[in-house]
């Protein structure tokens, strides 16, 4: 009964593993990078007086979105790049990050098209690509320079065929912020050769002591005409169940994608979207509290995995929450990662479904509470004694 297209792709790795974790009555989960926190007051209070007062919150909105919306998220983007866009023009309301990819590469993929993305890269953009009919181009991140990726061999990667690269920083699933010069090397290459730059950007409110060396590339003028940024307010406002998100595009997409967006969903969800708007435009303490506590967390899972040097070698994340340690001896990522559920009742998420540069790694996800890492690496301590 399926088509042969569904067949061929692959369930998420991350889901996977949550799914059989989730079977494991007894497990602790570090595969699913879903914060613990909860959405903030301001929020949940703006969503309960528009379903009290609002006769129109459980209704349709027109596909692009709330207007007053879409003018608070353009303002966002404004105040975190500098760069002016036009809410009508310039931007469209998604239903989160991943429904915005997906329409995405629906409307510019066409068969055989290619798309460069970083290996390690999150597993969901591999199987969106393949599925809209294009090919993902792997560009390596190297460990031994911090899960740097080189600028030098990116033009080796793009042919007549490339139509765009996608980048997330800090990334998932290594936590890396990328360089300045590697984000200005991938501004200038793409403009040469007409690429459109796809920035996923779930992570850039957790950069720790690091804010400083964050780059938004999104405020580069040679990308104006080529950016597709995508913010989501999954993580940084704690709303992962809300499905929203907003999408800067170049003008000439735009109402592709928002054909797309409708013939699939109609609109995000209105209440999300008066949710999201309260969000951006409401008190910011929220996110010092979440990365103070994040950071903590980091430290945590930091010390833990030091205290396992006989099993894990790894580089310290500098952003969003994920660590991606290397199994010492062990290339088996897949069958690590099962036995480790079996057997020690921790769930984790194979490194090898990021990309071939993950062989060999497992991804952590440190977004959840201390005591949750605390009994995951009691757990692998008891399992692999020294
Ligand atoms: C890189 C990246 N993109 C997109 C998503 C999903 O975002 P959303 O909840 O907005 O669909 C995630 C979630 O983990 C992610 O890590």
């Amino acid at each position: 009964m399926v088509s042969a297209r569904t067949r061929e792709t692959p369930i998420s790795a991350i889901k996977a593993m949550s799914i059989r974790g989730a079977q494991f009555p007894d497990a602790v989960s570090l595969a699913w990078g879903l914060p613990s926190f909860r959405t903030p007051a301001h929020v949940r209070d703006a969503v309960a007086k528009a379903l009290s007062e609002d006769p129109q919150s459980g209704m349709y909105a027109l596909p692009a979105g709330l207007p007053e919306f879409r003018m608070a998220a353009a303002r966002d983007f404004e105040r975190r790049s500098g760069r002016a866009v036009d809410p009508d023009r310039d931007l469209t309301i998604t239903a989160g990050n991943m429904e915005g990819l997906n329409t995405l590469f629906h409307v510019f993929l066409d068969p055989g098209d290619e798309v460069v993305v970083t290996d390690p890269g999150f597993v969901s953009h591999f199987h969106q690509i393949r599925f809209n009919g294009g090919v993902p181009i792997n560009w390596p991140m190297n460990e031994a320079r911090g899960w740097e990726p080189e600028p030098d061999v990116l033009p080796e990667l793009i042919s007549d065929k490339t139509k765009a690269i996608v980048l997330v920083t800090p990334s998932n699933p290594t936590g890396r912020i990328l360089k300045e010069e590697t984000l200005r090397a991938v501004a200038r290459i793409a403009k040469e050769k007409g690429l459109l730059v796809i920035l996923d950007d779930p992570y850039s409110h957790f950069t720790y002591e690091n804010r400083a060396s964050f780059f938004n590339l999104a405020a580069l003028p040679e990308v104006a005409e080529s950016l597709v940024y995508l913010f989501t307010f999954s993580k940084a406002f704690a709303m992962s169940g809300y499905r929203v998100g907003y999408m800067v595009i170049p003008a000439p997409l735009r109402d592709a994608i928002v054909k797309i967006h409708d013939m699939t969903m109609i609109c995000t969800p209105r209440i999300s979207q008066v949710a999201a708007q309260a969000a951006l435009e409401g008190p910011r303490e929220h996110l010092v509290e979440f990365e103070r506590i994040l950071a903590r967390r980091r430290d945590l899972i930091c010390e833990r995995l030091d205290a396992l040097p006989h099993l894990f070698s790894y580089v310290r994340p500098e952003g969003a929450y994920y660590v991606f340690p290397k199994v010492l001896g062990e290339d088996d990522d897949v069958g690590f990662s099962h036995r480790l559920l079996d057997e020690a009742k921790v769930t984790v998420t194979p490194g090898s479904a990021f990309g071939p540069s993950g062989v060999g790694h497992v991804r952590m996800a440190y977004c959840v509470d201390d005591s949750a890492i605390e009994a995951a690496f009691d757990r692998l301590e008891r399992h692999f004694p020294r």
